[in-house]
């Protein structure tokens, strides 16, 4: 595997691999990686001839008062893992590199509507830093294929759209969510957790599970499925932002006949805020 910090010796590999007709795949991360991340190289393995992972804690995508300069970053053993998978080249740009103007770039992408709603409505700013740090990401990799985590699943349905609106010819994929045994999905942010909170996080996707036999047993009350969800995790000693059963293609609040839902939680717990989703689909 070759690591590479500067776009123009990335372009340099990426052309000759192209000149052979090779398929790239791309699996954009900020690093500190997981089995979760791991799972992503193995899907896009699966779609292309070549793999190439960047790891770039992305400034644009925290607020203020959130966690960029605590963010853990591991790059030794980021490099480690990945020579372990079927990664060929691991991008690692400092801030600099990919923001050579600053922080305050110009241009910046944001996606209407669906970045507004559940994890943008708590994080002002977030989606759009995604969005812009991503197409960025395309602009420079040009890959054919490129692979998302489904965990994180309004990002997910974001960049699907935005891909889609900016005609850009990458084929976007959803890989499923990989969690440890008790339920609680793998993330970066489960180190802040302490070993109590630890204990209670996987009570999240219980809930979340909970929802889902109701909404496909045919339960038609949203309404008291959320508040249900919002009142599981408060008794297990979370702070909810939202528990919600939305369209799983808009994210908006489903119509009586939709069938395709999802159903997305985030809360706080202790220093960290989880987040977690179920597909479910209505009979
Ligand atoms: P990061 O949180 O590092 O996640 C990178 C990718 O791994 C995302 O597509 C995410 O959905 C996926 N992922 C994380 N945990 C997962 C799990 N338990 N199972 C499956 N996939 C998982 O998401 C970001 O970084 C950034 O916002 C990024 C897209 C890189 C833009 O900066």
């Amino acid at each position: 595997m070759l690591t590479v910090t500067h776009i123009a010796d990335l372009r340099a590999r990426l052309q000759a691999w192209r000149q052979q007709g090779l398929r790239i795949g791309f699996v954009p991360t900020m690093g500190n990686l997981h089995n979760g991340h791991l799972s992503l190289i193995d899907e896009a393995r699966r779609r292309a001839d070549r793999i190439v992972s960047s790891v770039f804690v992305n400034p644009l995508q925290f607020g203020p008062t959130e966690d960029f300069d605590r963010y853990p970053r591991t790059p030794v053993e980021d490099a480690r893992l990945l020579e372990s998978t079927a990664c060929d080249l691991l991008f690692l740009p400092t801030v600099e590199e990919m923001y050579p103007e600053g922080r305050d770039q110009a241009t910046r992408v944001f996606v209407r509507g669906i970045s507004d709603t559940l994890c943008g409505a708590v994080r002002p700013g977030h989606f759009e830093g995604v969005a812009t740090v991503v197409a960025k990401l395309f602009g420079i990799v040009q890959p054919d294929v490129a692979v998302f985590g489904e965990k994180d699943f309004q990002q997910f349905t974001i960049l699907k759209r935005m891909t889609q609106d900016l005609s850009l010819p990458i084929e976007i994929v959803g890989a499923p969510t990989v969690r440890a045994p008790d339920g609680l999905a793998m993330s970066s942010r489960n180190r802040y957790l302490g070993e109590e909170e630890r204990a209670i996080a996987p009570r999240l996707h219980a809930a979340l599970v909970v929802a889902r036999s109701r909404v496909e047993a045919g339960d038609a009350d949203r309404v008291a499925i959320e508040d249900e969800g919002l009142a599981a995790l408060r008794d297990a000693g979370m702070r909810p932002d939202y528990f919600a059963v939305r369209d799983a293609r808009t994210l908006e609040v489903p119509l009586a006949d939709a069938k395709d839902l999802v159903i997305l939680a985030a809360a706080r717990l202790g220093k960290a805020r989880l987040i977690d989703n179920l597909r479910a689909t209505r009979a």
